[in-house]
């Protein structure tokens, strides 16, 4: 009986659970055994697994989170931990490992692909930024939190008359603050791909007030930066080289209070928008990633990972995910030109 190895790495994501279930519902059925790598690459290296059976997968697609857990290990950072992550293929006698994961994540399965080992990839952020693949779960998640969340804060915002700044995740791309501050009906959405005139956010709230609107909500993404840098909340980085991002709101929101003189608060949506249960949308579409993925595995095609390209399912190389981000463009960003302010 061939044994497929399953696990999620990087920050997760609504329908990791989905995914999971759908590669065991498609195997075991088939005569494969599936067993979850537990803490993403961390569980590789320490040999950390739980068995996966129809049972271990039951009623999970609703979840949040991922029921193996997750780390940000990057076996790659140690020329040690590396052959601890490849002796750990082979000790857990693993003929094939699905990873789910992100750039970081997809890099290590692509190098452990290169080194002989079968490897199929899911794609995977809230971010919604990867390249090599249109869409990735958890994103549509993250927006409908953020918008519901804009939604509540018209009310109080308008009640008092304040201003209210929303920094949302997004740390080289703005998609979650463009989707949700749209559908949100925000005045001033701040992304990564535009540095921030705190000149041109002011205006806009002074404006408003002289047009008798007398509230502002403004959806800051966390990796915005102002003209003058970017806002690091801790600079210890991970294992994959990132920092902490946030705070971009409240020094923004300082500064509006500031210079407009308008009361003005603050709020960061945080990981409340990576928690909780997936909406319908993003469990569908980690449902095809997953079933894709197990049929990958099925046909011995190895070195790829499952994408959604112009509406169809279809494997592309691992390393799709190493191009540039997918940024949001400038035709996105000439509607908030319309929508807003
Ligand atoms: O990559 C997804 C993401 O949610 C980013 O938007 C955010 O900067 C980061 O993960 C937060 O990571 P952590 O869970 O390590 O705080």
């Amino acid at each position: 009986m061939k044994t497929v190895g399953v696990l999620t790495g990087g920050g997760d994501a609504p329908g990791l659970n989905a995914v999971i279930r759908a590669v065991v519902r498609v195997l075991v059925p088939r005569g494969f055994r599936t067993v979850g790598i537990r803490y993403g690459w961390r569980g590789l290296m320490d040999r950390d697994v739980v068995e996966l059976d129809l049972a271990a997968v039951e009623g999970i697609q609703q979840l949040g989170g991922t029921i193996l857990g997750t780390s940000r290990t990057n076996p790659y950072k140690k020329a040690e931990d590396a052959r601890r992550a490849e002796d750990g293929f082979r000790a857990l006698g693993l003929d094939a490992l699905v990873a789910m994961g992100g750039e970081d994540t997809l890099g290590v399965a692509h190098r452990l692909s290169k080194a002989g080992h079968p490897v199929v990839g899911v794609p995977k952020t809230i971010d919604n930024d990867l390249p090599g693949t249109d869409v990735t779960f958890g994103f549509d998640t993250a927006v409908s939190i953020a918008t519901e969340a804009i939604d509540r804060l018209h009310t109080t915002a308008r009640s008092h008359d304040r201003v209210i700044v929303v920094e949302v995740m997004g740390r080289h791309a703005g998609w979650i603050a463009l989707h949700s501050g749209v559908a949100g009906g925000a005045h001033h959405v701040l992304v990564p791909e535009r540095k921030v005139d705190l000149d041109a956010v002011c205006a806009t709230v002074v404006r408003r007030r002289e047009r008798g609107e007398r509230y502002s909500i403004v959806v800051a993404a966390e990796g915005a930066e102002l003209i003058a840098g970017s806002v690091v909340q801790d600079a210890t980085q991970d294992a994959f080289g990132h920092v902490k991002l946030g705070g971009i709101g409240e020094m923004i929101a300082s500064a509006i209070e500031e210079r407009t003189g308008h009361e003005t608060r603050a709020v960061t949506l945080g990981h409340v928008q990576r928690g909780g249960t997936p909406t319908a949308f993003d469990r569908m579409l980690a449902c095809r990633y997953g079933v894709l993925a197990a049929q990958l595995v099925i046909e011995g095609r190895f070195g790829v990972m499952a994408s959604l390209r112009d509406g169809k399912f279809v494997p592309a190389p691992l390393d799709a995910v190493a191009g540039p981000l997918r940024t949001v463009d400038d035709a996105a960003l000439e509607i908030l030109k319309t929508l807003t302010d």
